[in-house]
């Protein structure tokens, strides 16, 4: 298979040091439900205005490498008819894409779900490359409980994964590849070590399978953590040391960069791990985020669709966006809280 070169420049850049990436992805239902939250109908024109507000934050670009977008946004305009993939690179922000169609449940596997989106998914990408797009996102759900996640389910998932991360190479889009060990549960710290541990390994293998450039990829895995329902929570040391004992056993030190998604930590939490664990180098690859709700959830409440609120709200963005940034390299302070 040819090489693509750019791809690997792409994927160190999406890891350059202080930077992460925001994860602005959500699904029509997804955001709807995150309206709904602060009493607010999800129209096109909402969701445009409150995505513009993110992303015309001043100075983002500072600590912001990249914004995955869902495929209404990729195609949207700002009110002033700025396309949003140009809005983006005047701020020196790359923009990628989800292109997975969701997790749906896997036939006679009950509670566990298997993403779609593969069908017709190489014309997809020409499509989103000639919109601006230089990354992409496919999300895999793996949930776990007393006889879950079956070997099956993480296989199948895999496969998904490695399918869509060698479509996304063909194309010239750098992958991110998210396998999601969610945290509902009750489930120990050391239960979510030795499914995720399963579930990297199996993602690896079959990337392998796929002739995957693993210079041209990032992999954005949840962290270590005990299921929110059980009795007996980690602390954030705990956290660090578990997430990088499990990505040292999985992850080939080829890959650029690991991007940890939030996974419905608090905003701070999410920022103490990622601080924690640059504190436990040298490590072989860059440990950054691509947070959702971490980067977003103070902004979506001080914005709560007011116009007058917009520099508030970015400011809480950019608050979270330079805190994730210093604990890039261990240097966030409690006291920025
Ligand atoms: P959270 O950080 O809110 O988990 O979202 C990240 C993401 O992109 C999930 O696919």
């Amino acid at each position: 298979m040819e090489r693509e070169p750019n791809l690997q420049k792409v994927a160190t850049a999406l890891v350059a040091s202080g930077k992460g990436i925001l994860a602005a992805d959500e699904s029509f239902g997804t955001i709807t439900k995150r309206f709904q939250a602060i009493g607010i109908e999800s129209t096109d024109t909402s969701r445009r205005d409150y995505r513009e507000t993110l992303m015309s934050s001043p100075g983002l670009g500072q600590h912001i490498s990249g914004v995955i977008l869902f495929d209404e946004t990729l195609r949207q305009k700002t009110a002033d008819g700025t396309p949003i993939p140009e809005l983006l690179k005047k701020q020196g922000i790359a923009p990628g894409i989800k292109v997975d169609k969701g997790a749906k449940p896997l036939a006679f596997f009950s509670d566990e779900k298997i993403t779609e989106g593969l069908d017709g998914l190489r014309d997809r990408f020409a499509e989103y490359k000639a919109l601006g797009a230089t990354f992409a996102k496919w999300r895999a759900v793996i949930r776990i409980g007393p006889k879950i996640p079956t070997s099956f389910c993480m296989k199948a998932n895999a496969h998904a994964l490695a399918r869509y991360a060698a479509l996304a190479q063909e194309a010239g889009l750098v992958p991110i590849v998210e396998p999601e060990v969610l945290m509902d549960g009750d489930h120990t710290i050391e239960r979510c070590e030795e499914v995720t541990e399963r579930v990297i390994g199996q993602v690896f293998r079959e990337l392998s399978k796929h002739r995957i450039q693993l210079e041209g990829m990032l992999l954005k895995p949840n962290m270590i953590v005990p299921g929110k329902d059980c009795p007996t929570q980690a602390s954030v040391q705990q956290v660090a040391e578990a997430t990088l004992r499990c990505l040292k056993r999985t992850v080939p030190p080829a890959v650029p960069g690991i991007v940890f998604l939030s996974g419905g930590q608090s905003d701070v939490l999410a920022t103490q791990h990622l601080n924690a664990l640059n504190r436990l180098g040298p490590l072989p690859w860059q440990l950054s985020f691509s947070y959702g709700r971490a980067l977003q959830d103070a902004a979506l409440k001080s914005w709560s669709g007011k116009k007058e609120n917009v520099a508030a709200a970015q400011k809480a963005l950019s608050h979270r966006a330079q805190a994730n940034g210093l604990a890039r390299s261990g240097k966030y302070e409690d006291a920025m809280k």
